[in-house]
This record gives structure tokens, sequence and C-alpha cells, in this order.
């Protein structure tokens, strides 16, 4: 590469970083175009990456300055939509486990007993970490690499090849004399060093951080875009391999020598032992080094030196007679609880959370563990001040196990359960009953909407397809748009529809963002026009009270025609009106669980702001209501067979429109049956039960009638 001596990103300020980018871009383009079409690189693909990587990593700092002709917007090679798949000629298989010595003893026997060893003949067995990470699989023909696929089921893949090259330690030809074809098996994953840095990047960017290396590494290595995958670090070790046309060792252990003599980076920590005793001396040793490691191990791998004796041995279901892997224990450690907070999820649901001095569990400082509700500290029986024990086992989010007795303070505090949200509206905090009563475990903050932690859960509801069904405003876009300090935010309901009118310059806004155009910002405004006008039942469901799904809506917006009546009822409810009350009760299906929940939202005065709000934007169509005075009024229809002239959904609606209630099933109640061509059981029944059956255009020519 020309310069050498590349100002840190983070060190660059916001003038040097826009000249960089332009500088990138050219430069990247330039490269671009001599590979694809000249077919003609002057730089290596590691150099390639590490450019696009400057570039990614700039952007993720300065998110504005992202240019129109951004690279990270291009990858050289067309991405699909979706993953190819790809079938491994070798499966992938899995390894058993062994959670202690013993049980390491006992594999160690049984590969004796399996090839009637003597217990004094010699057995060579290698010992190397377990990476948490994932697998992966590189197919080289001739000394190049021709795909990049993922374990999958064991069986089948997916074809990573694209984003597989963004990573350094996977070479792209081989070194030396590899064999005609070389299929190359191991580990990608991030470090922990990597990890927290991609981290602070998100955090500072007011993005959502991730949640450990492994999951990170997952996630990247499985991007449609490849330039996404190159603006992380990912590294791999190579440890295995799948189909070889001919093989360069005869031995593990040589098998890892060739393939670091191929280019590919192999573990340190690797090695052959000829006792299950050294095996479990180096397990212990590598267990003790695991918190200093630059990477997450969940463990030591046990593999058979001799490749004719893994042969013989071979497997037994989805995993190798000749090997496997000796799992840590989860880790436990003691410290203080300092404090248990509260904390509010994305649907209300209240979790206690255990805040501790900050100690190290399997080299990883634990702060925070999870306490699930007011019951799991009951049990516990934990203090405030009190030493607990908590435990850190993999993925999981550490727990507290519990407290030592004799080190309880005197001034120990118990916890007391809040009553109301620690969200700023302070609205209470409600246990939930099930429909026989019960009082469930869960408990959540009642201002649903209003609540700051649950609105932007909210407003994906309320956007989506069956709600207020905006086009090119989905979950993406509201996270967008949720935070947005550059006149774009989307907050409330109500901000949606003010979003072009609250600022003339919106639109030049928008059309100057990521991912939008001219084009694409006029869509989204005229989509969100459209919508203004919205049927009375939607808006009922896309209001998001918990137990008024679309078929409760529906039956209310029936039932009170229009808004204003609707919300009159529901604001009587709120205030205890008994009248109001058993209404409502009277309509079919709805009962105390729907009500409360009404109740409870329109108490909420923050809710009924919201509302008011977002209604004074629209313009609500009444429902129909039901006809009472025709012919199918009160009458049970069945739809049954294919229906060509109407939706099974926009048939039901009719029959409910005229009064009718459109059923499943057909029974002795049934007044009419509607069957199309292919009708089957139905229909028989309808038969036997002397029910009435008539097709599609008779029930046309009765409803145009009516
Ligand atoms: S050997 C036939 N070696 O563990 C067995 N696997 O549970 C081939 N893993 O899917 C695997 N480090 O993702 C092997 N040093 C290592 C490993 C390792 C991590 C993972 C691998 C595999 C899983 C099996």
């Amino acid at each position: 590469m020309a310069d050498t001596k590349l100002t840190p990103v983070e060190k660059l300020n916001q003038e040097e970083a826009a000249a960089e980018l332009a500088r990138l871009a050219a430069e990247i383009a330039e490269h671009d175009a001599r590979y694809h079409r000249e077919d003609a690189p002057t730089i290596s693909d590691a150099e390639y990456d590490a450019l696009k990587r400057r570039n990614f990593a700039i952007e993720e700092r300065f998110p504005d300055l992202k240019r129109a002709d951004s690279p990270s917007e291009k990858v050289g090679a067309a991405v699909s939509e979706k993953f190819e798949k790809i079938r491994h000629r070798i499966p992938m298989l899995s390894l058993d486990n062994a959670f202690n010595d013993e049980d390491v003893r006992d594999f160690v026997a049984r590969v004796r007993r399996f090839l009637k060893l003597a217990e004094d003949a010699p057995l060579r067995i290698t010992a190397e970490p377990k990476i948490d990470g994932l697998s992966l699989s590189l197919r080289y023909e001739d000394g190049d690499l021709v795909y990049a696929a993922t374990r999958g089921d064991g069986t089948t893949g997916e074809n990573v090849t694209a984003n597989a090259r963004t990573i350094d330690d996977i070479p792209n030809n081989l070194k030396g004399n590899p064999p005609a074809v070389m299929e190359v098996r191991g580990e990608v994953y991030m470090t922990k060093e990597d990890f927290a840095e991609l981290n602070d990047r998100q955090a500072a960017a007011g993005k959502q951080t991730y949640v450990n290396p492994r999951n990170t590494a997952a996630g990247s290595l499985r991007q449609l875009d490849a330039s996404v995958t190159a603006g992380r670090a990912l590294k791999f070790f190579a440890y295995a391999w799948g189909e070889v046309s001919e093989m360069p060792s005869d031995t593990q252990m040589g098998m890892v020598g060739v393939l670091k003599d191929f280019g590919f980076v192999t573990n340190p920590l690797m090695a052959v032992f000829d006792s299950v005793e050294k095996l479990l001396e180096h397990y212990h040793a590598i267990e003790m080094e695991r918190g200093e490691l630059a990477y997450d191990i969940d463990g030591v791998v046990y593999k058979v030196d001799d490749l004719k004796l893994q042969e013989r041995l071979g497997f037994v279901s989805r995993s190798p007679r000749w090997a496997i892997a000796h799992k840590f224990p989860a880790e436990k450690a003691m410290t203080t609880l300092n404090a248990i907070d509260i904390q509010v999820g994305r649907t209300g649901a209240i979790t206690p959370v255990a805040r501790l001095e900050p100690v190290t569990v399997g080299g990883v400082v634990v702060e925070n563990a999870t306490l699930h509700n007011a019951e799991e500290i009951d049990r516990l029986g934990v203090m405030i001040g009190d030493t607990v024990i908590v435990q850190r086992a993999g993925d999981v989010i550490p727990q507290i196990l519990g407290f030592v007795e004799e080190k309880r303070p005197q001034d120990a505090k118990a916890f007391e359960f809040p009553t109301v949200c620690p969200c700023s509206l302070e609205t209470p905090i409600l246990r939930e009953t099930n429909a026989i009563g019960e009082e469930s475990v869960v408990r959540r903050c009642s201002g649903e909407f209003a609540c700051p932690f649950q609105r932007k859960e909210h407003l994906k509801h309320f956007v989506s397809r069956r709600a207020f069904d905006i086009e090119g405003l989905g979950d993406k876009q509201i996270e967008y748009f949720f935070d947005d300090e550059g006149g774009l935010e989307i907050k409330t309901p109500a901000q949606i529809f003010t979003l072009k009118t609250r600022d003339e310059t919106a639109l030049t806004k928008l059309k100057n963002r990521d991912g939008y155009g001219e084009t694409s910002a006029r869509n989204l405004f005229d989509a969100i026009e459209e919508r203004r006008t919205i049927p009375l039942e939607r808006l009922i469901y896309a209001l998001g009270i918990r137990h008024v799904g679309e078929s409760t809506a529906r039956t209310l917006a029936r039932a009170y025609g229009n808004w204003t009546s609707f919300e009159e009822a529901a604001l009587r409810i709120a205030g205890g009106d008994e009248a109001a009350r058993e209404e409502m009760d009277a309509l079919e299906d709805i009962g105390d669980a729907v009500i409360d929940s009404l109740a409870r939202y329109f108490n909420e005065p923050h809710n009924r702001d919201m509302v008011e709000a977002l209604v004074a934007e629209l313009t609500i169509e009444e429902a129909e209501k039901p006809q009472t005075d025709t012919a199918l009024a009160g009458k049970t229809i069945v739809f049954t067979g294919s229906l060509e002239r109407m939706s099974r959904d926009e048939a039901k609606a009719m029959a409910e429109r005229f009064g009718a209630k459109a059923a499943g099933s057909v029974s002795k109640k049934t007044d009419l049956v509607v069957a199309g061509p292919g009708a089957g059981s139905k229909l028989v029944k309808a038969q036997e039960f002397g029910v009435e059956v008539i097709d599609e255009d008779e029930w046309f020519r009765r409803v145009e009638n009516m």
C-alpha cells in the first residue's frame, strides 16, 4: 500500500475523515476496476480488505460523512438475497462432551477397548483449546479457495465465500504444495478485545451493543453484505479437514503442522501426550490460562493422534469415537450484592437485576446478574449487602446461586419490590392475572405506549402489516427514526403523521439520508399520507392495548361504530362506570381481561395524551355496524371449498356486515353453507344435517338483493 503511516481512525477529526473517505472511495473504486474488469489487481486481497475495513471504520465513527458512492455499499461479487446452500462432501460433525476428569479417563479406556490395545500399549492423544466460535469449511482446488461454507446442519451449510474472503487469516491461495483437493476446517472467532472495541463503537454511535464474541462472530460472518463482514475483525484457527485428495500426513499433529505450512493460523496451545494424566494436566493448565487468552474458549478437545486409528474408531451417530470435548465447568465467584435495580423490558415486564461489586468469573468481569422476579428474591433470601455466589456458564446471563449466611452484615437491607415503574412516568406496576384468575409472577409497567421503555416496540406494532401498514415504515425504519436528532424523530404515532409537516425541509433532509433518495423519500411521505385515513378497527388494533387483538378490535369497532363512541365508552369504563362496563361485557368474545386492560390503558393520562395527539392527525373511517334487518341477520354461515370471487376474509366480512356469523365448522346450528369447488367433509356434514347449501354465485345473488 502506498501510505503506511495512516492516522488511526480514532484520531481523525471531521475534516480529515471526510478527506480520507473521499480518498478511499477513489482508491477502492480503482482497485475494483482493476480486479473485476481488467482481472489485473495491483494489491493483495489482504491489502484491499484493509482499505475497505478502514473505510468502514471511519464511516462507523462519522456516519454523517458516509458518501453516496461509499465503497461499503458495493460488494465486488453480486450479493444474493439468501445464501446459496452447499452440501458438505464429508459431513461436519459435532463432539461428544466430557464434564470431569473421570469422563476423560472413560473416553481413553473406551478407545483402548475398541482398538483392543493393552493398557500399557502406547496411545498418543492431542489436546487443544475448544474455540468458542463457529466452524467453517474451506474448499481449495489446486490451491485456490473455491468456496467457504458454514456448518449448517452438518450436512448442508451456507455459502459464505464472499464474507470468508474478507478474513485475513483465510488465505485465498495455499502456500507450498497442497493436494489438488484440500478442504480445511476450523473456527471463525472474534477476540475479546475486538469485541469490546466493536461494542464501544456501537455504544458511541447510540447503536445496540452485542452480547458476546461468539454470537457477534456468527452474525458477522452471515452478513448478506460482505463489506459489513469486512468491517468486523474476524479471525480463524484451522484445526481439521474435510475432503482431501492426498493426505499429506498420517497424524493429527502432523496435519495441523501442514495446515500451518499452507498459510493458516493454528492454535499454539495444541500438544500431543501419551497418557491421560498428562492430558488432564494440560487441560488444567489451559483452564488456568483461560482468562488471559485473547479469545473465548469453552473447553479442551482431545483427539487420537494416529489417523489410521481414527479411521478404525469411526463414528457413533454424529460424533467421532476418536475425539471428545472436555468442557470447563460453569464458573463461580463470590462478591457483594450492592443493590437491586428494576429493569423494564420491551413489553413492560419488570425484572429485578442484581448490581454486584465487579468480580471476574471465568475471565469476564461480571457486574450484573438477573434475579428474574420477586419470587426468586424470596426464594434465595438475599438481602442488599450480602455476599453472594455468582455463576456464569457459557452464553447465559450470570446468575446468583445463593448467599453466605456467616457474612451477612448487620446493616443488610431487605429489598422491597417497587409499586411504580422506574420510567419517568412512575406508572403503577401491576401483576397480571391469567384467564382463570391466577396471579402471574410477571409484573408489568402499566404505562404501555407512554412508557419510554416500551415505546419502540409499540411503535413497531403500530406500523405493522395488520395495523397501519405503512409501506416503507417497518421495524427497521422505526429503529432508524426513533432516536433521530436531525428533526426526523418518531417517538409517538402522531409524529409519524407530522414527519412531513413539522418542518418544511423534512423532504430534503430525508432524501439526503443513508438509504434514501428523492423517490424513496417521496414514496415514504406518500405512504404515510395514504394511511392518514384509517378504518376504526385498524386504529383500535394499532394502539397495542394488551389483550386487544385484531378480532377484539373488530368487535369493538363494529359495536361502537365510530371513534368518539368507542373512546367515550373506554373512558367511562376507565372511570368506573358500571353501565358502560356491562354494555361492553355483553359483546361477543369480550370479557374482563379485555375490559380491565382497556380501563388500565385509558386510565393512564400519558396514553390518553398520546391517543389524542394521534387522532387529531387522522380521518377515522366508521365501522359498518352489522345490519339487523337482513335475511342473514343472526344466521351462522360456513364457507368451504375454494372461493373464486372473494377471499375467505372478504366472505367472512360480508357475512358479518349482513349481521351473520361466519363459523369454521358445520354443526346442527349452521344455517347456511356456501360451497366452492373441492368442498369436502364440510359439505358432506351439511348434507347429513340437512343444512342448506348454495354455491358462490347464488351467495352473490342473495347478498346483492339485500
Ligand atoms: S474438532 C469431528 N477442534 O466444536 C470433530 N472442534 O462440538 C470436528 N470446535 O462444530 C471438530 N474448537 O465448531 C474441533 N479445536 C477444535 C474445536 C472445535 C471448537 C467446535 C467446532 C465443532 C464443535 C463440536
